[in-house]
């Protein structure tokens, strides 16, 4: 456990490999306090004094873990922040391994400062870009990184031409302000306008030339060759902000989502949610020169939502032998541009190839879920909004109308293992809305429709039965593409569209062949998305919008999915270090 752990709480990666096919893939992830503090990490962003962040291994972003498909991965985490962690592998299946997944109080307790835990997976069945970051509060906002999965043969067993150079760019968002201080306000008062936005978004945690007080360091560079082929590994890992993302002079072969090959689909702007992953070939064949990587907001609501930052996060793109010139900016997308976010996230497809998974033909369980904003009363613990005794409305999300609380005593992989749901979490989540609406209309915006209680409910699925799910979008409070993501798998995006679903004319449009395969889908504003998965993965997995202010408030359900016949296709006992509430 102490290998590699250096001076002053710094850094800590260390990779062990062995020669057989598949390796075990063995890291130290370190959280802990940085910045002014333990010295070997100093960040004082947008000009203001060096302050302490939570971050891993002293490092913005974290540490990239890399791995080839088949690897076994392991990662010692030792809590070093003043915070309880849990750290979520982003995209990975967990097949077998439920109790890594990470989610504070869905599979796990959260590692208190000072603890230690010890995440074990397999990489199977997925290649491309993945990340993780953390699962609780808003420390995700500072503590994340890439995960890298290549094929079992490396680069060269790529299905498209080998890059010459490979870069990850992980997209975020800055606060000036200690974002764990911003969760306990909104929380405590209710009211998501309590927090202020982001100061800044980021690109591989540097904010770019057009902030106050910008400077070199600031600023993210990446060198290429003239004429040479570079894949980028986008993602988004801003709190609550979905990109457009850009580079001057340049376009985009895009090749793989959520670690999942697409067909080579071209572009001059890539839109990417919270969650989700783009992997995009980019030739250097531009005049030799500097040009701008920028990444500009896409704010989806309707009307429009609460401020957010009008600005723009970039990095240089630096040809070899370019002077030190002015680099050019790309125009960006107004930052109400549905009409280019729908046209990228609707045109992807899967690659096809032999042997992988297709999109299942017959569904066991059809499910329509209303996804959206509402109001609940104060609850008790919300100290600040109850101060007048009397119950009355804060913000709130659900899905069909249910506004999901986590437990606290116990987390709800182990009530499950235990046998022991009651009084953590109770199997009634509605396979339907409770009430039918016209869902998008804005007549329907009233007080009744909009108010939601608080409770734990999951959908109990059987071991291997197949899931259909319309993720409908509602104009209660504002309409609002909610990027929603589900642990545990990837399904297939079937079909999305604007308005109210409508079966008649949606199941005909049902792509049933090359349907884009994802772990997170942006559900069109005001519109809805059709996603098809195999419950294949016994265990607890959270399905939730993946902006961090709507999971608070409750954009969240759990799938309880049995066991199957098997031992392999059963949850394991916990391991021995997991960490008790
Ligand atoms: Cu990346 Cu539950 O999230």
């Amino acid at each position: 456990m102490a290998q590699g752990r250096g001076a002053a709480g710094g850094v800590r990666a260390v990779a062990r490999r062995r020669q057989n096919v598949s390796h075990n893939r063995s890291f130290l992830l370190v959280v802990c306090c940085v910045l002014g503090q333990v010295g070997n990490f100093s960040i004082s962003q947008l000009c203001l004094p060096a302050r302490t962040i939570t971050a891993v291994n002293g490092q913005l972003p974290g540490p990239t873990i890399e791995a080839r498909e088949g690897d076994t991965v392991v990662v010692h985490l030792v809590n070093e922040s003043p915070y309880h962690m849990t750290i979520h592998w982003h995209g990975i299946f967990q097949r077998g391994t439920p109790w890594s997944d990470g989610p504070a109080m869905v599979t796990q307790c959260p590692v208190k400062p000072g603890a230690n835990y010890t995440y074990r997976f397999n990489v199977t069945d997925q290649e491309g870009t993945l990340w993780w970051h953390a699962h609780i509060s808003f420390l995700r906002a500072t503590v994340y990184g890439a995960l890298v999965i290549r094929p079992r043969g490396g680069a060269e067993a790529y299905p498209f031409t080998k890059p010459h150079g490979e870069e990850t760019v992980i997209l975020g968002e800055w606060w000036n302000a200690n974002v764990y201080d911003l969760q306990q306000l909104v929380f405590l008062t209710g009211d998501t306008t309590k927090a202020p936005h982001a100061d800044a978004y980021t690109i591989n945690g540097k904010p770019g030339d057009f902030y106050n007080c910008s400077n070199a360091n600031q600023t993210y560079r990446f060198q290429v060759q003239s004429n040479e082929t570079y894949l980028l590994r986008i993602i988004n890992a801003a709190l609550n902000t979905p990109m457009f993302f850009k580079v001057a002079n340049h376009s985009f072969t895009v090749i793989g989502t959520d670690a999942a090959y697409t067909t080579p689909y071209e572009t001059d702007v890539v839109v990417v949610f919270p969650g989700q992953t783009v992997d995009a070939l980019m030739v250097a064949g531009a005049t030799v020169g500097r040009y701008y990587m920028a990444v500009s907001p896409y704010d989806s609501a309707i009307p429009q939502g609460p401020p957010f930052s009008m600005t723009t996060g970039t990095a240089i793109v630096e040809y070899v032998g370019s002077a030190e010139e002015t680099p050019q900016l790309p125009p960006r997308p107004e930052y109400t541009d549905t009409d280019t976010a729908f046209r990228f996230l609707s045109n992807l497809t899967a690659l096809v190839l032999p042997g992988k998974p297709t999109v299942p033909l017959s569904v066991d369980t059809r499910m329509f879920v209303t996804v959206g904003l509402g109001v609940s009363d104060c609850q008790p613990k919300q100290l600040l909004c109850n101060t007048s005794g009397t119950t009355r409305p804060v913000f709130s999300s659900s899905m069909n109308n249910a506004s999901f609380v986590l437990p606290e005593a116990v987390s709800m992989l182990q009530a499950h293992y235990a046998n022991a749901s009651a009084g953590v979490y109770t199997r009634d989540f509605l396979d339907q809305p409770p009430v039918t609406f016209d869902y998008t209309a804005d007549a329907s915006d009233n007080a009744t429709l909009q108010y939601t209680t608080k409770s734990t409910k999951v959908k109990t699925l059987r071991y291997n039965e197949t899931v259909e799910m319309v993720l409908q979008n509602t104009r209660l409070i504002a309409k609002e593409s909610h990027p929603m993501h589900l642990h545990g798998f990837n399904f297939f995006v079937l079909a999305q569209g604007f308005g109210n679903y409508d079966q008649a004319t949606a199941t005909p449009q049902f792509n049933l062949v090359n349907p884009q395969e994802r772990n997170t889908v942006a559900v069109p504003t005001g519109g809805w998305a059709v996603i098809r998965f195999v419950a294949n993965n016994p265990g607890m997995w959270f399905m939730h919008c993946h902006f961090d202010a709507h999971l608070d408030l409750g954009l969240a359900m759990v799938f309880e999915v049995q066991d199957g016949p098997t031992a392999e296709t059963s949850v394991p006992p916990p391991p021995l270090d997991l960490p008790q509430c």
